[in-house]
């Protein structure tokens, strides 16, 4: 037999991640073995959930006593202090699953001989539901022996993977951030002045699920630039005017991320070729706001300060 299929497999950490990881595993072949939480009961529920004969443990230890390679898939900052309480033999191998830090915070696991590294689907699994990793791409870093074998594992669950240094992986995480967290939060925004319309809840979530769909399909098939349309894209200075009054008055809190969402709107309108450099700078004026730039004598422009 495969003797990565032998390998044992075990999660410290008994959430979101470690569930959709854990069924994924087990569904394909690979051998869960054992599971701690902060709650026996989240232990126990993950544990009954995998077909394999995975124990529930009382603690860390016990699942580092029975396993190969340990997902520690606490939230961000019980990581390093959840690693540091186990006792680890150059046997193991640690991995964590946070996005923006690197297996550094694993120190503790390489001290004792053993290798580290993280592993973090770049995909977004809402608590409480069990998700599945849909083919999200994985970012690995870490040490060379352990991605080896992560590597395995993400082409059995079907993901594919890049690899990261250490240092790269809080920009790495900040463009998750950008393309789901803020796009969530814009999305919400937007819901809000559907509400200050006054349309039922229902018919404005339609709306805008059916337009977020359409967007993230365009950006998934064409990639960004292909994909904007709009007032920018159009060059339509009278209507980011426009917009811009009627925050002001309307939904002022609303202005500072239009202003700087727009501000990097125009850059990609311009890639294109959809707007010419003196609209570029014209949109660039209009919702910078409270800068424009300002022509010194031998035609450099730098910025300076205007009223709003
Ligand atoms: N959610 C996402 O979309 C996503 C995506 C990619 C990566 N990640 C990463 O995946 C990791 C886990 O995130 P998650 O979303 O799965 O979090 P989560 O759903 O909140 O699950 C965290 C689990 O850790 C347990 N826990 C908390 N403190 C602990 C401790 N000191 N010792 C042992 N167990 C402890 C909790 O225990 P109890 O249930 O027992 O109370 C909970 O079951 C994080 O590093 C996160 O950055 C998350």
């Amino acid at each position: 037999m495969d003797s990565r299929r032998q390998q044992t497999i075990g999660f410290i950490g008994a959430g979101t991640v470690a569930t959709v990881l854990a069924v994924g595993l087990a569904g394909c072949g690979r051998r869960v073995a054992a599971v701690s939480s902060r709650s026996m009961s989240s232990a126990r529920g993950l544990a009954e959930r995998l077909d394999s004969a995975a124990v529930a443990c009382a603690g860390p230890q016990g699942v580092a006593d029975a396993c190969d390679l340990v997902f520690i898939t606490t939230p961000d900052d019980a990581i390093e202090e959840t690693a540091a309480r186990v006792r680890w033999s150059a046997r193991h191998s640690v991995v964590h699953c946070s996005g923006a830090l690197s297996s550094d915070v694993l120190a503790s696991v390489r001290k004792s001989g053993g290798g580290v590294a993280s592993f973090h689907p770049f995909q977004t699994f809402a608590p409480g539901r069990v998700d599945t990793l849909d083919g999200a791409t994985i970012a690995l870093e870490g040490d060379r022996a352990v991605l080896m074998t992560l590597r395995g594992l993400a082409s059995d669950l079907g993901c594919p993977t890049v690899t990261l240094r250490p240092e790269q992986k809080l920009l790495y995480h900040i463009s998750g951030v950008l393309a789901c967290n803020y796009v969530v939060a814009l999305a919400n925004a937007a819901g809000e002045l559907w509400r200050g319309l006054g349309i039922p809840e229902e018919k404005a979530a339609k709306a805008l699920g059916t337009l977020l769909k359409r967007t993230a399909g365009n950006v998934d098939r064409d990639g960004a630039a292909a994909s904007l349309t709009g007032p920018i894209a159009r060059g339509d200075a009278g209507t980011v005017v426009r917009h811009l009054d009627e925050l002001a008055r309307r939904a002022p809190a609303l202005l500072a991320a239009y202003r700087g969402v727009g501000l990097l709107t125009v850059p990609l309108a311009q890639s294109k070729g959809d707007i010419d450099s003196e609209t570029a700078q014209e949109l660039r004026r209009l919702l910078a706001g409270d800068t424009i730039e300002a022509e010194i004598g031998d035609g450099a422009r730098v910025p300076r300060e205007v009223p709003v």
